[in-house]
């Protein structure tokens, strides 16, 4: 595996530069949830680094790539493939950057759609992608200071908000998306919890 420095190095050579200096805020954001939340602070940072790493190919190739690595595509990233830069970029933290750890990688697979049952290191990737100082929505400083204090609570928020912006762009709602909100919704109604 290289060392965080040595990823960034290869992550600016490889990503424009929009895409680069978005990963460097995403990482400065994890890593700041890392440490409130005392999670594993080196998984968090080079998945939060790599988490686009994918996107180094232009999203109108994403299929025809994917197929040709042989990565498994399913009916919704068939439809939608702008998806797919998440399973690539596995491929890429793989063997380009060395990542063997499967935390790391299900963190980069996860980071688009969640999913059930993520990593606490998954979480804090998907909601600083999500929070990162250059992203903008109404109600997102609330989300802000929510996610210092109760990652689960801003994770179903942030589930209800992209399912929300889905459904108002005519896209695809990924299963993976569907079984992390409702694993997350049942778990707050058994502990009755407010959403
Ligand atoms: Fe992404
Ligand atoms: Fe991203």
């Amino acid at each position: 595996m290289l060392t965080i420095k040595e990823m960034e190095a290869l992550l600016e050579k490889s990503l424009q530069h929009k895409r680069f200096e978005h990963s460097l805020a995403v990482f400065d954001t994890a890593v700041e949830l890392a440490r409130i939340h005392g999670a594993d602070e080196e998984k968090v940072a080079i998945a939060a680094l790599l988490h686009d790493c994918g996107r180094e190919i232009p999203t109108r190739r994403n299929l025809a790539q994917a197929a040709e690595l042989g990565i498994p595509i399913d009916e919704i990233e068939a439809n939608q493939p702008i998806l797919l830069h998440a399973k690539l970029g596995v491929h890429y933290a793989q063997h380009k950057y060395g990542v063997a750890d499967k935390e790391i990688l299900d963190a980069i697979l996860y980071h688009t759609t969640g999913a059930p049952g993520m990593t606490q290191t998954a979480v804090i990737v998907y909601l600083a992608d999500l929070l990162e100082p250059k992203r903008g929505f109404y109600g997102i400083d609330e989300m802000r200071s929510l996610a210092k204090t109760d990652l689960e609570k801003t994770l179903l928020k942030a589930y209800a908000m992209t399912i929300r912006y889905l459904l108002e762009h005519d896209l695809l709602i990924h299963p993976n998306c569907i079984y992390g909100r409702n694993e997350l919704a049942i778990k707050f109604k058994q502990m009755n919890r407010t959403f």
